[in-house]
């Protein structure tokens, strides 16, 4: 059947929002709550897939995924370097910038109401993990890789706008791209997604839908795309 296309696939999956280590016990982190990425995984794992789920949230694995646990988008980029993927999903938040050193010991406070000593937290840039991704594929286009991208519109343009920009800059086979701000997405247990392609300006919107069927609808078009591959 169309769902069984999966089967015995590595299907690789990143869930949740990466935490940049301030100090030992602070770190910089995000809203997402790994929720879609969790069922792009279980749903690939219904369908037959070997899933590794990746994962920055405390939450266990859906039956048949192994679950690979990482807080900093470096321990991310490194699993998911080391997956060996058939096909990878980067649903997670990874931070784009994280504390240059953080402290070995946990940063004090000064006494006195008008201590001055406020730190000050530099930051550096972390490498874009779906960019280098596609980076380092051969000429055969394998992994097949599915980004992600939260979007506000703004000024600047409408959601859509944005998300056609970052699936020609990212160079993925299939962006999907869903609008937050105001507690829209993040957390929440329905959303509306774009599916956009290369090479074609047909929007697949999927939603309000909950994030189980969205994640059949990401699986849904991937078959179209990995079967014109093979
Ligand atoms: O550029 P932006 O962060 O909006 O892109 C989102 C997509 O890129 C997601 O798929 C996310 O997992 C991925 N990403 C990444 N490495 C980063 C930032 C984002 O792989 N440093």
């Amino acid at each position: 059947t169309t769902s069984e296309y999966l089967a015995g696939r590595r299907v690789v999956v990143t869930a949740g929002g990466t935490r940049e280590a301030i100090d030992p016990v602070r770190f910089i982190g995000n809203r997402s709550s790994g929720k879609q990425g969790y069922a792009v995984a279980r749903e690939a794992a219904r369908r037959g897939a070997q899933v590794t789920l990746i994962s920055t949230v405390d939450t266990p694995a859906p039956e048949g995924c192994d679950l690979v646990p990482v807080e900093s988008a470096e321990q991310l980029r490194e699993a998911v370097l080391s997956a060996g993927g058939d096909v990878i999903v980067m649903a997670a938040a990874v931070a784009d910038f994280r504390p240059a050193t953080p402290a070995a010991s946990k940063i004090k406070k000064g006494y006195g109401a008008d201590d001055p000593d406020a730190p000050v937290i530099e930051l550096v840039r972390n490498p874009d993990i779906l960019a280098d991704l596609v980076a380092a594929r051969g000429g055969e286009r394998t992994p097949y890789i599915v980004g992600f991208a939260a979007e506000t519109g703004d000024a600047d343009g409408d959601v859509l706008t944005h998300a056609r920009e970052k699936l020609a800059r990212k160079g993925c086979d299939l962006l999907v791209a869903n609008e937050v701000g105001d507690g829209v997405t993040f957390g929440q247990d329905d959303s509306t997604v774009y599916l956009l392609r290369p090479g074609t300006d047909e929007v697949v919107t999927v939603g309000p839908a909950s994030k189980d069927d969205i994640a059949a609808a990401i699986w849904d078009i991937t078959r179209v795309g990995l079967s014109r591959r093979i």
